[in-house]
C-alpha cells in the first residue's frame, strides 16, 4: 500500500489573545471569548446572591470549577461554570448522569448535581451546575514524583471507582469520560468552617493578572485575574477523606445510542477500539478504568508518556505493550491530526513505534515508598547538585497528617541524592527503590492483564470485576 498522503491541514489562525499568566492553572485562557469561558472572580455572587465565591478547585476542558458558600442553606458547594457553546449540548448528556446518580444515594460513589441555574454573561448564557465539595482528584494524589498514593489508598480508591462505574453501567449508561482527573476523593464535612477558615487552611487564593499580548485592556469577556486552584495538601491539617466519587457526567451516555463523533477523552485513557473509531461502550469504560487502576497504584499511567496526545499515538504504545492490533482494524488510516479516517486522501496507514514493552514488567516495576524515605545502597553516590534551581521545598515530606494516605517520591534520598525527574541519573536512582512485593505483583497482574485485551468483548465488566482479590487485600473493601 502506498504511503504518499498529500494531505496537510491548512494552516490555522492559531494567534495568542492573552499573555499566559504566572499561576499553574488548566483552564484554557483563550476561551475567555464570547461562546467561551465566564469570567468568575472571588467574591461574585450568583443566582440572586445565593452563592458567593471563595476560592478555586479546579478547571476542566469545558468548565471552571469554584468553592463557593451557600448563603441559604449555610453550606460550600462546587459551581462548575460550564463553557457557553458547550451548555446546551452538556446539559443535556450531563443530564441523565446526574439523574441516574442522584437515585443511588450517597453509598454509590456518583457525584449527584444538587440543582442548576444559569449564568448570562459577557460570553454568553452558561449552565452552572452546583454540586458537593469534595477534595484534590486522584490526578494529583497519584502523580509521579510529586504525589503517591499509599497502597492500600489505591487499591481503595480504584475499587470504588470500578463500584461507580458498575453502577452507572447497571443505569443503562456509560460515563464515557472515566479518567483519575474525573475521579476525586472527598472532604471531611466542612460546612461550620467559615470563609476565614477556608483562607487560614489553604492560604489565601493566589491570582495573577490576565493581560492580553498587545497591551491593550481586557474588556468583559475576560476575568481581570487568574485564580489558582487551593492546593488541599498545602494545610497542615487533613480534611481529605479516603473515600472517591466519580464526577463529570458531560460525555455520559445511553448504551443503546453511542456518540458517533470520538469521546473527548484524552488519548492516554481511549481503549484500542474507540481510538480506531468504534462506538465507545461499557467494555470502553472499562479499559479506562484499567488505566486509572494502574495510575492510582503506580503514580503514571500505563499507556501515558509526553509522546502519546492522539490516538493513533495511543495506538502506538498499546501495540508496543500487547503486540499488534486485530486484522479488521488494520486497514485504519490515520490523518495530519492522528485521527482515524477511511478516506485515503486524508490519512495513511500506521506507523509503528519501534521497541517492546510488557504489561507485567510495567507492574512488577512499580516502586515503593522506602522506610523512612530513605535508601542506602552502600555505592557512594555523589550528593547531586546539578540542578541549582531546584526548590528545597519539593524535597520536604507532606506534614504529617497526610502520611497515612500519601508520600512524596521527590523527598526519598537514595544514597545522599533526592529522587527528581525522568533522566539517566534518576533511573539509576529509581532502580534503587524498592518493588512492590511480588504477591501482590501477581495479583494484579493479574487483574490488568484481563481488562487490557483488544477484543471489548472479552473484557470483564466493571461489576465482575469487583470480585477479583487484588481489592480484597486488605479486606473486604466498601
Ligand atoms: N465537586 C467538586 N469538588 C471539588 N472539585 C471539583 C468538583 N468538580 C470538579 N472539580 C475540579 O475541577 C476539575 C474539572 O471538573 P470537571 O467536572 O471534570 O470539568 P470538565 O467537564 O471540564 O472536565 C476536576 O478535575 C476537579 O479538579
Ligand atoms: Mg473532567
Amino acid at each position: 500500500m502506498s504511503l504518499l498522503c498529500n494531505y496537510e491541514p491548512e494552516e490555522e489562525d492559531n494567534e495568542e489573545r492573552f499573555l499566559l499568566p504566572n499561576v499553574e492553572t488548566t483552564e484554557e485562557v483563550e476561551w475567555y471569548t464570547p461562546g467561551g469561558f465566564h469570567p468568575v472572580h472571588l467574591g461574585d455572587t450568583y443566582d440572586d446572591g445565593r452563592y458567593r465565591i471563595v476560592h478555586r478547585l479546579g478547571a476542566g476542558g469545558f468548565a471552571t470549577v469554584w468553592l463557593a458558600r451557600d448563603e441559604k442553606e449555610k453550606k460550600w458547594v462546587a459551581l462548575k461554570v460550564i463553557l457557553a457553546e458547550k451548555s446546551v449540548s452538556l446539559g443535556e448528556n450531563s443530564h441523565i448522569g446526574y439523574q441516574a446518580a442522584s437515585s443511588f444515594s450517597g453509598e454509590s460513589k456518583l457525584v449527584a448535581e444538587l440543582r442548576r441555574f444559569t449564568i448570562d454573561g459577557p460570553n454568553g448564557h452558561h449552565l452552572c451546575l452546583v454540586l458537593p465539595v469534595l477534595g484534590p482528584s486522584s490526578s494529583q494524589l497519584s502523580s509521579n514524583f510529586t504525589c503517591r498514593l499509599k497502597p492500600w489508598l489505591a487499591r481503595r480508591a480504584s475499587y470504588q471507582a470500578v463500584k461507580a462505574v458498575s453502577a452507572i453501567h447497571a443505569h443503562g449508561l456509560c460515563h464515557g469520560d472515566v479518567t483519575t482527573a474525573n475521579i476525586l476523593f472527598n472532604l471531611l464535612d466542612i460546612d461550620h468552617l467559615g470563609e476565614a477558615d477556608i483562607y487560614r487552611l489553604f492560604g489565601s487564593p493566589v491570582t495573577d493578572e490576565l493581560q492580553i499580548e498587545s497591551g491593550e485592556a481586557t474588556g468583559p469577556e475576560a476575568p481581570r485575574y487568574i485564580v489558582k486552584a487551593l492546593d488541599f495538601l498545602s494545610s497542615t491539617s487533613n480534611i481529605i477523606g479516603s473515600d472517591v466519587a466519580l464526577i463529570d457526567f458531560d460525555q455520559c451516555f445511553s448504551m443503546s445510542s453511542p456518540p458517533e463523533k470520538m469521546l473527548g477523552t484524552p488519548a492516554e485513557f481511549l481503549a484500542p477500539e474507540v481510538a480506531v473509531g468504534l462506538p465507545a461502550s461499557p467494555a470502553s469504560d472499562v479499559w479506562a478504568l484499567g488505566c486509572c487502576i494502574f495510575r492510582l497504584r503506580s503514580g503514571e499511567g500505563p499507556f501515558s508518556n509526553y509522546e502519546v496526545t492522539s490516538p493513533v499515538d495511543l495506538l502506538r504504545i498499546v501495540i508496543q505493550t500487547l503486540g499488534d492490533i486485530p486484522l479488521e482494524w488494520q486497514d485504519t488510516l490515520w490523518d495530519y491530526y492522528g485521527q482515524p479516517t477511511k478516506d485515503p486522501s486524508k490519512g495513511k496507514p500506521l506507523s509503528k513505534w519501534e521497541g517492546e514493552r510488557s504489561l507485567k514488567d510495567l507492574v512488577y516495576r512499580i516502586w515503593e515508598q522506602p522506610e523512612g524515605n530513605v535508601v542506602e545502597t552502600g555505592t557512594g553516590r555523589p550528593e547531586y547538585k546539578a540542578w541549582d534551581a531546584r526548590d528545597e521545598e519539593e524535597n520536604k515530606p507532606f506534614p504529617p497528617c497526610f502520611s497515612d494516605m500519601v508520600w512524596k517520591p521527590t523527598a526519598v534520598k537514595v544514597d545522599n541524592t533526592y529522587i527528581f525527574g525522568y533522566n539517566d541519573e534518576s533511573l539509576a536512582l529509581l532502580e534503587a527503590m524498592p518493588k512492590i512485593a511480588e504477591r501482590e505483583a501477581a495479583l494484579l497482574y493479574d487483574l490488568l492483564s484481563k481488562i487490557f485485551v483488544y477484543d471489548p468483548q472479552k473484557r470483564p465488566t466493571a461489576s465482575e470485576l469487583l470480585n477479583h482479590p487484588w481489592f480484597q487485600m486488605d479486606g473486604q473493601p466498601d
